[in-house]
């Protein structure tokens, strides 16, 4: 018997599930114009700081809005990406605290007060060695999936400046690239890790 789904004002989706030793199922997204009332599912709006970019903003929403909505469709910053919003893709990564997070997953309350960075805060000038290194091997090819390779690729090298390609492996497994950018990915980290040597040494 199908199930109605509703997940957002107007939009359903009618979910049938099929079994026949596996599970299959047909989603039919279905506009209606008697939407269920949704009171109870989210929590109240209420004021949240947040610190983007080095730009202080004060938003009003619920806390449990997802970051990447607020960035995107608030903050109006488009660099991070919507892919599976189940935090499998990683095309909405950004820094929280210099840590790489997965901004579909990340309740925009648990972020108030701390520095969050998106690509279009990595740098003032577009010249932030992993950039440089991006454009240099000419890494992106649809680009989609690259803010998020980006901001993947500076995490790990904030903590692990020389990375060996296990590490590089390790830390970027999460960031998928439906054009298969992966091993001018990997170059481009090593040579931004050489400038970044290069750097310290002067
Ligand atoms: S959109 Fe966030 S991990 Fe895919
Ligand atoms: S460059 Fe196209 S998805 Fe990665």
């Amino acid at each position: 018997m199908p199930l109605s789904i509703q997940i957002a004002d107007r939009h359903r989706f009618q979910v049938e599930f099929r079994s026949a030793g596996l599970i299959h199922y047909d989603l039919k997204p279905v506009l209606v114009s008697d939407p269920l009332p949704l009171t109870g599912l989210w929590s109240e709006q209420m004021p949240i700081k947040l610190n983007v970019n080095n730009v202080a903003a004060t938003i009003d929403v619920p806390p449990d809005t997802p970051l990447l909505w607020v960035l995107r469709d608030i903050l109006n910053l488009k660099g991070p990406k919507y892919g599976c919003g189940i935090g499998l893709c990683g095309a909405c990564t950004v820094l929280v605290g210099g840590h790489a997070v997965r901004s579909c997953m990340t309740h925009v309350g648990s972020v108030a007060d701390q520095p969050i960075t998106t690509i279009e805060g990595l740098s003032p000038d577009g010249l932030h060695p992993v950039q440089v290194a991006w454009e240099a091997l000419d890494v992106p090819q649809c680009g989609y999936c690259q803010a998020g390779q980006i901001m993947s690729a500076t995490a790990l090298l904030e903590r692990t400046p020389q990375p060996t390609d296990a590490d590089i492996d390790a830390a970027m497994s999460g960031n998928l690239c439906r054009c298969g950018t992966y091993t001018r990915i990997r170059q481009a980290i090593h040579k931004a890790a050489e400038a970044g040597a290069a750097a310290r040494a002067k």
